[in-house]
């Protein structure tokens, strides 16, 4: 493909797609989005039955999709998702969204071994595995987009998020590398960066159970957006070919403060947490 024709394409217009945790939240979003923008989508999700029900709202839509169950953190399973995929839409797959995730909360010496494993099982490994099956084939085909979920936690270290910071900080790592080492390819890398989303993040997430209703309660009713607009945007940014996607104001605002005065900020964050019982 010519340099200009690259350049001119959408990856989400009439993609071949592979989403995952595409049972719920963004992910769900991500592929009616998909759909909408005449595109076919392998919903997978560790959860089979919340992929299918994803599924058929995109039949109902008019557009055609598949479900697999698929637990991200496991590579074999991730292979076998890649292979199937296309076989399941009869064309090289396009566009994999590495979305599944999971919630963990907790002061540090709250969290076990067992917590840390869960949380890069998902969050850290399932986009490394997404990454590592989908690079090959895409350059392959000579061109594919990636959509990384990161999320602000990748960059504002908010205390008592320890693994989940973690978690989020390398998928923003890793996207920002693939975004630069994969240019040459015409493999484009966008990497979602949102604050709050009202998913099932928190109620199906490991919490501690002082404040799990709370924060449940600010998911749902403080949010300045909705899946629906995030994946929207971040697709929107994706045929852009930007790597970021900072979708709110607040997300935004925390991005500016640890750029631009990485102590300064470091010391707000724990001024502010000496307040907090
Ligand atoms: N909701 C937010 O406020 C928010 C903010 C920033 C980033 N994110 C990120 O967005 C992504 C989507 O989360 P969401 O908010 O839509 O949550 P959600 O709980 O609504 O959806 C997550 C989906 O991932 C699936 N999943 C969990 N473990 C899996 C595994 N091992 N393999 C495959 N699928 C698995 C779940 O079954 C579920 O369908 C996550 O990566 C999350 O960290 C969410």
């Amino acid at each position: 493909m010519s340099f200009l024709k690259r350049n001119k394409t959408k990856p989400s217009s009439k993609a071949y797609a592979v989403v995952t945790g595409a049972g719920s939240g963004i992910g769900r979003s991500f592929a009616l989005e998909l759909a909408k923008r005449n595109g076919t989508v392998v919903c997978a999700d560790i959860n089979l039955d919340a992929a299918k029900e994803t599924v058929d709202l995109i039949e109902k839509a008019g557009a055609t999709a598949f479900a697999i169950q698929c637990d991200v953190g496991v590579a074999e399973q991730v292979e076998h998702l890649a292979n199937e995929a296309e076989k399941l839409m009869k064309h090289p797959v396009t566009l994999v969204i590495n979305n599944a995730g999971v919630g963990l909360g907790g002061k540090f010496d709250e969290l076990s071994l067992d917590d840390w494993r869960w949380c890069l099982h998902v969050n850290q490994w399932g986009v490394i595995h997404g990454c590592h099956y989908f690079v090959p084939r895409f350059k392959a085909l000579g061109y594919g987009a990636i959509i990384n979920v990161a999320s602000a936690a990748s960059y504002t270290a908010a205390p008592e998020m320890s693994a989940y910071n973690v978690s989020k900080a390398g998928v923003r790592a890793l996207s920002e590398t693939l975004y630069a080492e994969l240019k040459k390819d015409n493999i484009r890398v966008n990497c979602l960066c949102p604050t709050l989303v009202p998913t099932n993040i928190i109620k199906d997430g490991r919490i501690p159970e002082r404040y799990s209703k709370l924060a449940d309660h600010a998911l749902m009713n403080f949010a300045m957006t909705t899946s629906d607009s995030v994946a929207k945007l971040t697709l929107d940014r994706l045929d852009k070919g930007e790597l970021y996607t900072t979708p709110q104001v607040d997300a935004k605002l925390f991005w500016l403060m640890k750029r631009t005065a990485p102590n300064l900020y470091a010391k707000f964050l724990g001024f502010s947490y000496q307040f907090v019982k």
